[in-house]
């Protein structure tokens, strides 16, 4: 990966050692407008930047990035205008608009080494965030070429609160994006180097870095431990499955959260092998564990008052003369079987043993997110999680993810859904035999692992945890990151609030 350095400055922004200069823009009515601390800038135009910007068709939406040289006129040699949108009607602008607004200048500055961004005196924290995630990029594995990303940039100084809350404000605000980061290149990375054992070493190297405590269950362990859904799904692959563990105490912990994520290093659907256009978009059926052991590395980071423990099964779905069938029943973890109808069908496979283990540690919440099914896509598309569960803690969940931008929508568990899960020969099936409110049976079948009075949710991210489509806003192609800000948000919540 690579990420800008960034730093905070009182230096007047036509005067910094950079570049270019971020500015932002709005959308007012049908004309363009400044956004708060472009004012020195427009000064040095002699108060004729919004003309200039007119002339060139800037209107100040969303993913507009418009460029103007200065001719002299500072020290950087261009202005960046990045559109913002409409402003409320009160004239602010939401913390996504200014992450968007970064995250898409950032984009924008290949060949720019420096920059300074006004969009800091908006909101600090979103623009760190969404300059830091939209100047990601992962060139690991290109040869040459590789990319001039923007490596330095300044960030101008709110002019509310003082340096030391900047500061502050600037690490919080790094060390989640790095985590979202973090989440992306385990995503990225492609599925002949990310496999079961070469994640869990990975996740292990991420967690012992942090100072949390590590346990990874190979085969052999899994197997003596009964995990039948990991080892039924894992079977058909020569890279034999995984559990990894990752516990974080933190400082007065009086709340205890496990988190859940599936780790499918490649999903071809097994013997029930899915279609081969876009397969290769299963080497993010991981991203769930990425979200989860990048979410549980910051925690540990920034010093959350919890005790997190995280329970992330990791396999790769083959066929093979090894795989598991349809009609196969597995044994699951605790006990319960399941009939197998679909071998796609395997991420809840895996996650019904992660959760009864998680459970079994007794927490307070039980957070799970997985790239589950493609019906969330069919139902919210590519950029709305959906979030099931207990009622409060769903609904909790669906409030933060809005608001921290990555999206998402409390979603029902059907009462009526759990017959058609029924086994004529086990004690549930892993599909139901029609594909309506498959988004919904998968929370359903998932909902039977979980103890009774245990608030959980279930966050389906198969859309918004990969972007097949254009970048957009902080958002490259590939791996996005998303849940990590939302999971980061719910552990601040339950920090704060039990
Ligand atoms: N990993 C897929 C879900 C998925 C689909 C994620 C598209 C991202 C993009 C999952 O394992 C799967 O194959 N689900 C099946 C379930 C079906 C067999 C009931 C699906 O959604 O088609
Ligand atoms: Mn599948
Ligand atoms: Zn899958």
């Amino acid at each position: 990966m690579i990420l800008p350095k960034l730093a905070l400055t009182t230096t007047a922004v036509t005067e910094v050692a950079a570049d270019a200069v971020i500015v932002g823009v709005i959308q007012e009515g049908d004309r363009v407008g400044l956004a708060p601390g472009a004012e020195a800038v427009d000064a040095a135009f002699g108060g004729e930047l919004l003309a200039v910007l007119g002339t060139l068709g800037a209107t100040g939406k969303p993913d507009e990035v418009v460029k103007v040289p200065t001719m002299g006129r500072m020290t950087a040699r261009m202005v960046v205008a990045a559109g913002l949108g409409k402003p409320d009607p009160d004239g602010t602008v939401t913390a996504e608009q200014v992450r968007r607004a970064a995250g898409a200048a950032a984009r924008d500055l290949c060949g720019v080494s420096r920059a300074v961004t006004t969009l800091s005196t908006v909101d600090l924290q979103a623009a760190v965030e969404g300059t830091v995630l939209g100047a990601y990029t992962f060139d690991t594995y290109k040869s040459e070429n590789k990319n001039g990303a923007v490596s330095r940039v300044d960030l101008a100084a709110p002019a509310d609160g003082t340096a030391r809350q900047h500061r502050a404000t600037l690490k919080a605000a790094t060390a989640i994006a790095e985590a979202v980061a973090a989440a992306r290149d385990l995503i990225n990375t492609p599925p002949n180097d990310l496999y079961p054992a070469s994640f869990a070493e990975r996740a292990a190297a991420m967690g012992k870095a942090a100072g949390l405590e590590v346990e990874i269950l190979d085969e052999k362990a899994l197997r003596k431990g009964g995990y039948g859904g990991i080892l039924g799904v894992g079977g058909g692959s020569t890279r034999p499955p995984r559990l990894v563990r990752m516990r974080y105490r933190g400082p007065k912990a009086r709340t205890k959260v496990a988190l859940v994520g599936k780790g499918i290093t490649f999903d071809t659907g097994g013997i029930s092998i899915k279609p081969a256009t876009h397969m290769e978009e299963m080497t993010s059926d991981m991203s769930g564990a990425a979200a989860i052991v990048a979410t549980t590395v910051l925690a540990a980071r920034l010093g959350y008052p919890l005790e997190i423990v995280a329970t992330v099964p990791m396999a790769e779905n083959m066929p093979s003369g090894a795989a598991y069938r349809p009609g196969d029943v597995l044994t699951m973890y605790g006990g319960k079987t399941v009939e197998v109808l679909n071998t796609d069908a395997e991420g809840r496979l895996i996650l019904a043993d992660a959760i009864v283990r998680a459970a079994e540690d007794g927490p307070d919440y039980l957070v799970e997110t997985s790239t589950l099914t493609g019906a969330q896509i069919v139902s919210l598309g590519r950029r709305t999680a959906g979030i099931m569960g207990s009622d409060e803690l769903r609904d909790r969940v669906a409030q933060l993810a809005r608001a921290t931008g990555e999206g998402g929508w409390p979603m029902p568990l059907p009462e009526e859904l759990r017959g058609d899960l029924d086994s004529k020969l086990a004690d549930l099936a892993n599909v139901t035999g029609h594909r309506w409110g498959s988004m919904l049976a998968a929370g359903i079948f998932l909902k039977e692992f979980v103890p009774e009075d245990l608030p959980w949710v279930h966050i389906d991210v198969a859309g918004p945890a990969y972007n097949n489509g254009s970048p957009w806003g902080y958002t490259g192609k590939g791996g996005t990151g998303v849940p990590v800000r939302t999971l980061a948000a719910l552990l601040a919540d339950i920090a704060e609030h039990g």
